[in-house]
């Protein structure tokens, strides 16, 4: 059977998608215009930020190498440390690692930003400068506390870290800056949860420096947070439907995970493997993960938002994600209960 298309046929269809596709590019336009005019209001809330010479640096949560003591400060750190389980070292490594990829995340969302000269003085560009350089502090402690400890392989993790920053990172937030706003609320406190559930671990494994090293960290997590979620509500204000539609976007599927595309050179699902002994250990869980989505629907207030057409449809899609995922998270946690251990080459091979 053939099938004869017309020239006419062809010329509707470009004609069409030229159409959707302007009338895309024109509603991102619209969404850069909104948050260019949501500058004032990311100014009073820079306060979110530390104010530097107030600010917490890895130093103070380290022992100190400049001291008489040093090597005792050293030894008592070593110490603490060994009563940590081999499935607490492998989250732990996880967690650093995905805190070292800071250079991917700065990248990717400079689409919020938009800082092109690097030094633009602009209140969200100055947002993401503070953020970028308080986020770095997190890396840089958890990676210390490591090395010093001497409880994990750091080639391996170091290897790992390389991996991950070559291979990049996409949040899938691209090219609308309201999707990065969306993703940023939710990571941020996914990524609080799991440090202070990390805390609360090692403090009864007998580790008081690491619990208070993940307690600080899960406290910076806590105002950038606040500061995203702040933004994110704003954009429900002024453009429910279109902020609405973002949120929908990034619900589409699991959210990306900044640490997805980890590798150690060996271990090709390395990523799936430590979120399982994650789960496993309760540290981040599906349970989580579906009460950050019921949080942000009702911090948003995305069911009372007056909306209609494709945004009235993803609103009603949006109030009942979280149980969707509520009803299979005891089934997916009797499943990765159920996996067999797993070796990390971070601890030497040994499998948890
Ligand atoms: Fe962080
Ligand atoms: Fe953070």
């Amino acid at each position: 059977m053939s099938v004869t298309i017309s020239f006419g046929t062809i010329w509707d269809a470009i004609f069409k998608m030229e159409a959707l596709l302007t009338t895309q590019m024109d509603m991102i336009y619209d969404h850069f215009e909104i948050l260019d005019g949501m500058q004032q209001i990311v100014g009073e809330n820079l306060s979110l930020l530390a104010p530097i010479e107030r600010a917490w640096q890895p130093a103070d949560y380290l022992p100190n190498l400049n001291a008489d003591d040093w090597c005792q400060q050293i030894q008592n750190f070593r110490t603490a440390a060994q009563g940590l389980s081999d499935e607490a070292l492998v989250v732990l490594v996880g967690d650093m690692v995905t805190e070292e990829a800071l250079p991917s995340y700065s990248v990717s969302l400079n689409l919020i930003a938009r800082d092109y000269d690097g030094t633009n003085s602009k209140p969200w560009a100055k947002w993401m400068r503070g953020w970028s350089a308080e986020e770095n502090r997190h890396g840089d402690l958890l990676n210390a506390y490591l090395r010093l400890t001497g409880r994990v392989d750091m080639r391996s993790v170091e290897t790992t870290i390389h991996h991950l920053i070559a291979n990049g990172f996409n949040p899938r937030a691209y090219p609308d800056p309201y999707n990065g706003l969306v993703y940023t609320s939710f990571q941020e406190r996914a990524t609080r949860i799991s440090h202070a559930n990390v805390a609360k671990l090692v403090a009864v494994q007998g580790d008081p420096n690491l619990a208070k090293i993940c307690l600080r960290i899960a406290g910076d997590e806590a105002r950038h947070e606040a500061f995203y979620t702040l933004m994110a509500g704003k954009i429900m204000d002024v453009d429910p439907a279109g902020g609405i539609l973002a949120f929908r976007e990034m619900m589409r599927g699991l959210i990306a995970m900044p640490g997805r595309l980890m590798y150690d050179g060996k271990d090709a699902d390395l990523f799936d493997h430590f979120a399982v002994v994650a789960q496993r250990l309760g540290v981040y869980t599906v349970h989580d993960y579906a009460a950050i989505i019921q949080h942000l629907v009702k911090t948003w207030d995305i069911a009372s938002r007056s909306v209609s057409g494709a945004a009235a449809k993803a609103q009603e899609y949006l109030c009942k994600q979280a149980d969707r995922y509520l009803a299979h998270a005891d089934k997916i946690a009797d499943f990765q209960r159920s996996l067999p251990p797993v070796t990390f080459s971070w601890i030497q091979g040994r499998a948890v």
